[in-house]
């Protein structure tokens, strides 16, 4: 199967986000019977505790930039998506809680750039969707030495019962879930295709390895629905001084 085009994919997040912002929340918490907050919970697992700043990439409402903010109080957080009506609620919901820990910007996630250096950068369900080759060199300058990388997203099963499992829920789900909510039909119909051809975890793990990150790990997650590719920045090494070259090997 072909790879997608970073054109293709720029279109599949255009029309999967652009009007369902609003039911987004409900959506992904009911289609995945909850299973989603349990990934959510892996994700902040693997987040080192000392991390005092932290990325959150295509954070769409703010589900998992809340998240973050609750489990450390002390840290600053920066989320960061294409979709503007998702920023919107994501920055309603920072204001209704007097959240001012987490700033949020409008932007591609391959092209962001900070002069910070963040500790972490987290994100869930981008990976299908981004030119992974562009992301990861960008994503590298911006995390600190020894800052942990975190991508989550759904997974075709290799299994061949689970992918039977899989063909019937996405059977099932667009003509039910399009009926509960319109505006989610077209992306409902959609999503598996997508999930079908993504090679996100071959790419990403290609242009970590390019990049020079280390301990990269890749797990499955319920039932090989989705997977966690985890990875560290490498550490700055002192450079160390020349030996200086011998004086007395002639007499
Ligand atoms: C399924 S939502 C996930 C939102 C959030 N991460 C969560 O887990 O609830 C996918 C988000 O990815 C965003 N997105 C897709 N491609 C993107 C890109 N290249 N750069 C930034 N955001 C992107 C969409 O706008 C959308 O908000």
């Amino acid at each position: 199967m072909a790879t997608p085009s970073l054109e293709e994919k720029r279109a599949w997040a255009e029309q999967f986000f652009e009007k369902t912002g609003a039911s987004y929340d409900q959506v992904v918490d009911q289609t995945t019977f909850r299973i989603d907050r349990l990934w959510k919970k892996k994700i902040l697992s693997k987040i080192p505790p000392s991390s005092q700043k932290i990325l959150d990439l295509a954070c769409g409402t703010g589900i998992l930039t809340f998240a973050i903010a609750k489990k450390f109080p002390n840290a600053r957080i920066v989320g960061v998506d294409l979709t503007k009506g998702y920023l919107d609620i994501a920055r309603k919901k920072a204001e209704a809680n007097r959240i001012d820990r987490v700033t949020f910007v409008h932007s591609p996630a391959e092209d962001f750039l900070s002069d910070d250096r963040f500790d972490a950068c987290v994100t869930s369900y981008l990976p299908k969707y981004a030119d992974l080759d562009r992301l990861i060199p960008n994503l590298s300058q911006t995390l600190a030495p020894g800052g942990v990388l975190i991508f989550h997203d759904f997974t075709y099963p290799t299994n061949r019962f689970l992918q039977w499992t899989f063909e019937a829920y996405f059977k099932l789900l667009p003509p039910i879930g399009g009926w509960r909510w319109p505006e989610w039909k077209e992306t409902l119909y959609e999503l598996p295709v997508v999930i079908r051809k993504t090679r996100w975890i071959e790419e990403l793990t290609a242009a970590m390895q390019r990049e020079g990150f280390k301990e990269i790990r890749v797990e499955s997650l319920t039932m090989q629905g989705s997977a966690l590719v985890t990875g560290r920045k490498r550490e700055w090494r002192p450079i160390r001084d020349k030996p200086s070259p011998s004086k007395c090997r002639d007499k």
